[in-house]
């Protein structure tokens, strides 16, 4: 059964908003609605320019990553055009799977001609035929609402032969993962899309030389694409002047946990921790904030006392944190974080391709040594012998694994042992 659709977008309606703006205001099934909206303004301005023009003005908007990692996407594109090797393939990574994230569902399912346009202009720019969203396969409403967007669109002469009359031609197609948190990853998604099991590939070779297929391919997040019409309308250099010096633009944030109103909330870069807990109504009366996990079960605890930081790329490195996919999960004073330790540990030995060694292994160990600490907690030096071996084993998964699930299995535990005191770690070691 399909599951009801998701109404956390608080801001819903609001003026003012870049990415967010028809959500809750537009039928997502009409492209006229789109139409109405603003939409395929973009692609008329990308259509007005070379494909090399397209990708100076996404490098000079200064557009990161929205995923998690932060890479330029101008260069990516940049990389990928510049191969001589064809055909070239876009791929569309909306195979949102980070605990706590949903903010490419909010588009998926409320907006899903914006990334239809999106990849066309992206398509468009580094001289791709074909592309592939590799759709997250417990989104079933936003496989419909894109399937829909993808046959209108083709109808109205927006996808397939001679698009708009400008003598080029782009498909698009989606591939629905079957519920495996490392299918999100880049080259385990070339893997699952050409049939094979979804397990990471090392890198180099990166996606732009050899990708999918082995051909040339760009790998982007739906939000990141999603913000290319409003480059192409602003013009990179207008679109660089929203947000700060080192991240430009509009940002959504998965806001979640123990908070009054949660949702998908978008603010352009520059906003605090603190202003982002404000505008989700902050914990409930006569609840006290303990901790907020940002970035996701790759991410890494913050403090109660830490909420000047600001939710900006450079912000985060100054703190030690990230933005990983943009999750902001709030915790608090009632709730038990060791329990909540546990659970990420087993998330991640669940999710373990199992591909190689350090995490394989490393993540079953690690949820054993958490076990231990929490049934030993009054002996003191064998939990002070558990958490000597989770930093052991934290380190080399973070320096042998293949890919970033096993680098970044630990991350959440370290800060929580070591920025909050969770399992205050014993002196008798
Ligand atoms: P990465 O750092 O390996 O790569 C970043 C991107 O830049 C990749 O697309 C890579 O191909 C590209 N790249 C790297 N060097 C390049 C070069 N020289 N030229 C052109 N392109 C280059 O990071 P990865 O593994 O792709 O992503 C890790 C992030 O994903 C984590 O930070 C995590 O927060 C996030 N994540 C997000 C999830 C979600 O649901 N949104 C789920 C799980 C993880
Ligand atoms: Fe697989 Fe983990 Fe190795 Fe990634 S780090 S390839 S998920 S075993």
């Amino acid at each position: 059964a399909e599951a009801p659709p998701i109404m956390a977008v608080p801001q819903a309606g609001q003026d003012g908003l870049m990415l967010l703006k028809r959500i809750g205001k537009v039928d997502p099934e009409s492209i006229d609605d789109y139409l109405a909206t603003d939409g395929y303004a973009g692609l008329r301005r990308a259509f007005e320019m070379e494909p090399a023009q397209v990708i100076t003005e996404v490098k000079d908007s200064r557009l990161m990553g929205r995923g998690g990692a932060a890479f330029p996407a101008g260069i990516k594109w940049e990389s990928t055009a510049k191969q001589p090797a064809t055909p070239r393939y876009l791929v569309c990574n909306a195979d949102e799977s980070e605990p706590g994230t949903f903010k490419d569902r909010s588009i998926l399912e409320g907006d899903p001609f914006a990334l239809i346009e999106s990849m066309t202009i992206a398509g468009y720019a580094i001289g791709a035929e074909r592309g592939y969203i590799y759709l997250r396969g417990e989104y079933p409403r936003a496989y419909r609402m894109l399937s829909n967007a993808i046959e209108k669109a083709r109808e109205r002469g927006f996808l397939g032969e001679n698009i708009q009359g400008k003598g080029w031609s782009f498909e698009l197609e989606i591939r629905r993962g079957a519920g495996a948190y490392i299918c999100g990853e880049e080259t385990a998604i070339f893997n699952s899309i050409e049939g094979y099991r979804g397990e990471p590939r090392t890198k180099p070779p990166f996606p732009f030389e050899a990708g999918l297929f082995g051909k040339p391919t760009v790998v982007n997040n739906v939000e990141t694409l999603c913000n290319v019409p409003l480059i192409m309308q602003l013009g990179g250099a207008e679109y660089a002047k929203i947000g700060t010096e080192g991240s430009t633009g509009p940002k959504l944030f998965c806001v979640s946990g123990n908070l009054v109103r949660p949702g998908v909330y978008e603010v352009p870069f520059g906003a605090t921790l603190g202003d982002i807990l404000e505008l989700a109504g902050g914990v409930p009366q006569g609840r006290k904030l303990q901790a907020v996990l940002l970035g996701g079960a790759a991410g890494v605890f913050v403090r109660a006392d830490e909420l000047d930081i600001p939710l900006t790329f450079e912000g985060v490195r100054a703190a030690k944190a990230t933005l990983g996919s943009g999750v902001v999960l709030a915790f608090d004073d009632t709730v038990d974080l060791s329990g909540i330790l546990l659970r990420i540990a087993s998330f991640f030995r669940d999710e373990s391709c199992g591909q190689c060694v350090p995490c394989r292994v490393g993540t079953v160990r690690q949820e054993e040594a958490l076990l231990r600490i929490m049934h030993n907690g009054h002996d003191a030096k064998a939990k002070g012998n558990d958490i000597h071996i989770l930093r052991d084993v934290g380190l080399v998964m973070k320096d042998a694994s293949i890919c970033g699930l096993g680098q970044a299995a630990w991350n959440a535990v370290e800060s929580a042992i070591d920025r909050l005191g969770v399992l205050e770690e014993s002196k008798s070691r």
